[in-house]
């Protein structure tokens, strides 16, 4: 059973074995937190990106980790569902992100994971009903990662992940 923490912070600076990031499907780097990794990493990382990319929504495509400091080895690119009213199978794309994201960490047997707030920002995914899909899906998943720590980049994302944790018990 996966360990699931709740952390507020920069997914920058976290020490794990990889790192998510919620990328847009060129995988060439953006904004928000995919722009901070991209920063960290430094430019091979958007070399690595455009090697393999595209990457389509709710799939998940590993990279080394690049100029982020150990124990870092791998970053998760990742690209969320943009919100259209939920009526699109948003739902199933941002589940199949965090499903794809820690099959792809199995593959490269790291066991520590940090996630962002997939989606909840420039994709405006509401962050509470993003929080309960995360933390129901990650508990879903047969997975040999040990410890998944969710890293809200503000206090709302933070409570509303910590709520949705609490309520799966
Ligand atoms: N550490 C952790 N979380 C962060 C950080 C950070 N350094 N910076 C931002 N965040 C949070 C945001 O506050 C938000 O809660 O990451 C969450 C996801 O927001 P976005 O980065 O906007 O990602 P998303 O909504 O999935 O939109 C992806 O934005 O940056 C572009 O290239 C990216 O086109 C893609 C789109």
């Amino acid at each position: 059973m996966v360990a699931i923490e709740v952390v507020l912070g920069d997914i920058t600076r976290e020490n794990v074995d990889a790192i998510v990031t919620a990328a847009n499907e060129s995988l060439l780097g953006g904004g928000g937190v995919d722009g901070a990794i991209h920063r960290a990493a430094g430019p091979r990382l958007a070399r690595a990106g455009g090697a393999i990319g595209p990457c389509e929504p709710g799939e998940a495509m590993p990279t080394p980790a690049f100029d982020l400091d150990p124990p870092v080895r791998h970053i998760i690119h990742t690209v969320g569902p943009v919100w259209e009213g939920g009526g699109h199978g948003e739902d199933d794309v941002l589940a199949s992100c965090y499903r794809r994201s820690l099959q792809v960490a199995d593959e490269l047997d790291a066991r520590t994971v940090a996630f962002p707030a997939i989606a909840t920002g420039v994709y405006g995914f509401p962050a509470e009903r993003a929080a309960r899909i995360a933390i129901a899906t990650i508990r879903s998943v047969s997975t040999n990662v040990q410890r998944v720590r969710l890293v809200a980049f503000d206090e709302g994302t933070r409570d509303q992940l910590q709520a949705a944790l609490a309520a799966t018990g």
